[in-house]
């Protein structure tokens, strides 16, 4: 392990700890009603306990907390069902790399407030927090009949179905479907696949690169599909070899 990387780790848990001695103290003093929550308003909706548990995992959910509290652009939110995410699918979540569930959450998110009726004039593509708009990127359309408003992604067409919250400075929408963006989901050419397994949809299929890694001894080799689950497990014992260290002194 490089030296680096170690000390990185342990300066973040230092940091994580340090937030948490403060958060302590403070908490004793009466809280005020305190800032806007993406977190409690889905909690609080019902209906959304996997993108909640995307919004924590990725952090992104502490992003548009902070974003909110200093921007004065606004914010809104496609969030997608319990049921848009076990339509996806088995498996699609855990296929994809760290980075690119931290791309489909930030995919959901729009760095602007925009109103039900500012959306029949919106002109598309629009801009999420994931970045490049261009097509094969991370694209999204909006289209409006009446007051039904569809989202699209080049991929699936979503309708939003409903207004959980809206403040004049964050507006989350619920979404029928899972905003699956052109760059993660859009099928790959087979050719060009050396970099991390491609978040394909059909899990059934080991990519050719599988079968021919040279790996026929011993050991169980990895199929390429498990290479984001060694990854977490690489974290979890950096994270466990650092928390050890810190005793030890
Ligand atoms: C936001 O709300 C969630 C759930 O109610 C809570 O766990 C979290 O600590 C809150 N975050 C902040 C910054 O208050
Ligand atoms: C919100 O912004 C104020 C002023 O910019 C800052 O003092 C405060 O710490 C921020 N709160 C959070 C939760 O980011
Ligand atoms: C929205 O999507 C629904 C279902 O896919 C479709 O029936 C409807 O025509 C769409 N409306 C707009 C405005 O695109
Ligand atoms: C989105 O809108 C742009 C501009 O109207 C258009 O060029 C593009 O094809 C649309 N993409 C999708 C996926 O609908």
């Amino acid at each position: 392990m490089s030296p680096l990387i170690f000390s990185l780790s342990l300066l973040a848990i230092s940091l994580h700890s340090c937030t948490l001695t403060l958060g302590q103290n403070s908490a004793s003093a009466p809280a005020p009603s305190g800032p806007t929550n993406i977190t409690k308003i889905l909690e609080k909706a019902g209906q959304f306990t996997t993108f909640i548990r995307l919004l924590k995992t990725t952090q992104a959910g502490d992003q548009i907390n902070t974003q909110l509290n200093n921007s004065k652009q606004g914010m809104t939110v496609f969030a997608p069902t319990d049921n848009a995410f076990s339509s996806l699918e088995a498996g699609t979540l855990n296929t994809l790399s760290s980075q690119q569930q931290v791309q489909l959450v930030q995919f959901h998110v729009l760095p602007s407030f925009i109103s039900t009726s500012q959306f029949q004039t919106v002109s598309n593509p629009l801009r999420t927090q994931a970045g490049d708009t261009s097509p094969g990127d991370f694209p999204l359309n909006v289209t409006t009949s009446g007051n039904q408003v569809n989202v699209s992604t080049g991929i699936v067409d979503a309708t939003v179905s409903n207004t959980i919250y809206t403040d004049g400075e964050l507006a989350v929408y619920q979404v029928d479907k899972v905003l699956q963006p052109m760059s993660i989901f859009a099928s790959p050419s087979p050719a060009t696949a050396p970099s991390p397994a491609p978040a394909t949809l059909n899990l059934k299929k080991k990519s050719p690169a599988a079968a021919l890694s040279p790996s026929s001894g011993s050991d169980d080799a990895p199929p390429a599909d498990k290479s984001g689950a060694d990854r977490l497990n690489g974290v979890v014992v950096l994270v466990i070899g650092a928390f050890w260290f810190v005793f030890w002194l």
